[in-house]
């Protein structure tokens, strides 16, 4: 079976360069720019990918929804499987594609798409052929992990860090998508629907933002002895599931606490297996190009049978309860733990993760400055 890589920029291009430096050939690699080191296997023509009977597998590294829907729709279609590390597009589509991927005979794989290089996806789904999967959570996102841990060890501001993550290369083109949660809604909503069976989508996914988040909060955590980090969320409850992201305050010796730099981590807990917990590089040319190389080498070798099953099961935040850390201008009825600079530093004990967003969207209006975290361990 012949390989196609759709997309030659940086995902694409590691991918290609991993699978040739280990003796794997790409046939075509589709990209409408020049890229003479290509040579004839660069075309700007699907149809020449689409027509040839040889190419079995097709590894989508386009990004974004289109035209990286319409191709790897066509490539289902044609009877091709297909592998993607398009997070954005595996959200949207995640149930057209696997019904297409039924219909055609082959198979749909995204392990790139959480947790860029680290083999999570691929493993979630083995951990769900035989175990009850009752909650994941993790470290998602490299750009909010790296402002974290710079605004923690090196006592830096929040933009002057973003800034430093976006010229590494680490944020997203639109940077809201790191800092406002949706990059992390889109992982969270994916990997909650292959533990939990079912379609998650990324507007079911409760998101507090990061962007808020200033030295003043950072400094009462510390000295309440915790830490922060950005985490996503499933829960599985009775018969719903919980799906929500948020800046969370942690034990300083909980795992994720020691996560640096823009390394993700992203756990299963699991009736039989317990927890399970996958620690890596999350993005990134080589990393996320392996995860993609990987995939594509799992179906060449003929591995192809780890696919979904749906269920009927609702997404439900007012069945997650947590405590949380809130920090406002405005005044509550709670007792505040500390009062500086016009603002009340407060711990809000069993709340539901809808409560808390209906909370702290009524004070957004008189305090857009306002920041919230979950309390976890
Ligand atoms: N901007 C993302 C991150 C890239 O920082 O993790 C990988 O999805």
């Amino acid at each position: 079976m012949k390989i196609a890589i759709l997309g030659y920029g940086v995902v694409g291009s590691g991918a290609y360069e991993v699978l040739k430096n280990y003796g794997h050939q790409v046939k075509r690699v589709l990209d409408i720019r020049p890229h003479d080191e290509l040579g004839e296997v660069l075309t700007s023509n699907y149809d020449d990918i689409l027509n040839d009977k040889e190419i079995g597998v097709c590894a989508e590294a386009i990004g974004g929804l289109e035209p990286a829907h319409t191709f790897v729709v066509k490539a289902l279609k044609a009877g091709k499987h297909v592998v993607s590390s398009n997070k954005h597009l595996i959200c949207e589509y995640y149930d057209e594609l696997h019904a297409l991927a039924k219909e055609n005979n082959v198979t749909i794989r995204f392990t790139s798409s959480v947790g860029g290089g680290i083999p999570w996806l691929y493993n979630l789904k083995r951990a769900v052929r035989c175990d009850n999967i009752t909650k994941i959570m993790g470290i998602m996102n490299g750009t909010t992990n790296f402002i974290l841990d710079a605004m923690i060890t090196d006592c830096r501001d929040f933009d002057e860090v973003l800034k430093e993550a976006q010229a590494l290369g680490y944020a997203e083109a639109n940077p809201s998508a790191d800092i406002d949660g949706l990059d992390v809604a889109r992982k969270a909503a994916i990997s909650s629907s292959i533990a939990f069976n079912t379609i998650i989508k990324e507007e079911n996914v409760s998101v507090f933002s990061l962007r808020n988040v200033t030295k003043s909060d950072i400094d009462f955590i510390l000295k309440s002895g915790k830490t922060l980090r950005y985490m996503g969320f499933g829960i599985k409850n009775k018969d719903s599931v919980s799906c929500f992201v948020e800046p969370v305050i942690l034990p300083k010796d909980a795992l994720e606490a020691n996560v640096n730099k823009n390394f993700n981590m992203i756990s299963l807990f699991g009736d039989s297996v317990g927890r399970l917990s996958f620690f890596g590089q999350g993005a990134g040319k080589y990393p996320t190009g392996n995860a993609l190389a990987q995939d594509v080498l799992d179906i060449v070798n003929g591995d192809y049978k780890l696919c979904c099953s749906f269920g009927d099961v609702t997404v439900d935040n007012s069945r997650a309860t947590r405590d949380y850390y809130l920090r406002t201008s405005v005044k509550l009825d709670n007792k505040a733990e500390y009062e500086a600079n016009g603002n009340y530093y407060y711990f809000i004990k069993g709340n539901s993760v809808s409560q808390m967003h209906q909370l702290v969207n009524s004070i957004k209006e008189k305090d857009p400055a306002v920041f919230c975290a979950g309390i976890e361990g």
